[in-house]
């Protein structure tokens, strides 16, 4: 398990072990990979941001993430592998997302993206994340810089 504060000082549990903290957790986030690129989406409020949510009344965590994927980015998701999962104790609440890997084969343009401003590819993720103003407060913890650390030790990508 690994311990530390997100951008606003809430604490924050991470394990890379199968669904540690919840069997049905309500929030998913996927990091997605479309052609040797990594596939982001801009959200119109934090900015740039892997995609995903919460997950809907009769819906399963995987099928929340194929979902979101689609909304956020138009990516058709591939592959979707499971990677760990993170809590965050909030000021109010708490929550528990399951974080996946996807590998995206298709981007299908869409209508709407939702809270969103649509697909946003990156041939390589800035190295100071953290300070760029691009960039989602949920991207500037450590959930990401380890996530990155599991897909290589996976060697989920080329
Ligand atoms: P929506 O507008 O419906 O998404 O509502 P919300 O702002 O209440 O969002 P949500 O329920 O997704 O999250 C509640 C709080 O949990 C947020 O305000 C954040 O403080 C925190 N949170 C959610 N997702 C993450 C995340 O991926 N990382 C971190 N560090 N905090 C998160």
């Amino acid at each position: 398990m690994i311990v530390f504060q997100d951008y606003y000082q809430n604490q924050v549990y991470l394990s890379f072990a199968d669904h540690p903290f919840s069997k049905e957790p309500k929030h998913v986030w996927t990091i997605c990979r479309y052609h040797h690129q990594w596939l982001l989406t801009d959200h119109c409020r934090r900015g740039l941001e892997f995609p995903g949510g919460k997950v809907e009344e009769g819906e399963t965590p995987e099928q929340a993430a194929i979902r979101e994927v689609r909304e956020e980015t138009g990516g058709v998701v591939d592959q979707l592998i499971y990677l760990g999962q993170y809590k965050v104790e909030g000021k109010g609440q708490t929550i528990i997302k399951n974080i996946y890997y996807a590998n995206v084969k298709e981007l299908i343009k869409q209508h709407s993206y939702l809270e969103t401003n649509g697909p946003v590819l990156l041939e390589q993720l800035p190295a100071h994340i953290a300070d760029d103003r691009r960039f989602s407060f949920i991207m500037k913890d450590g959930v990401l810089e380890h996530s990155l650390q599991e897909i290589k030790k996976k060697r989920l990508i080329e």
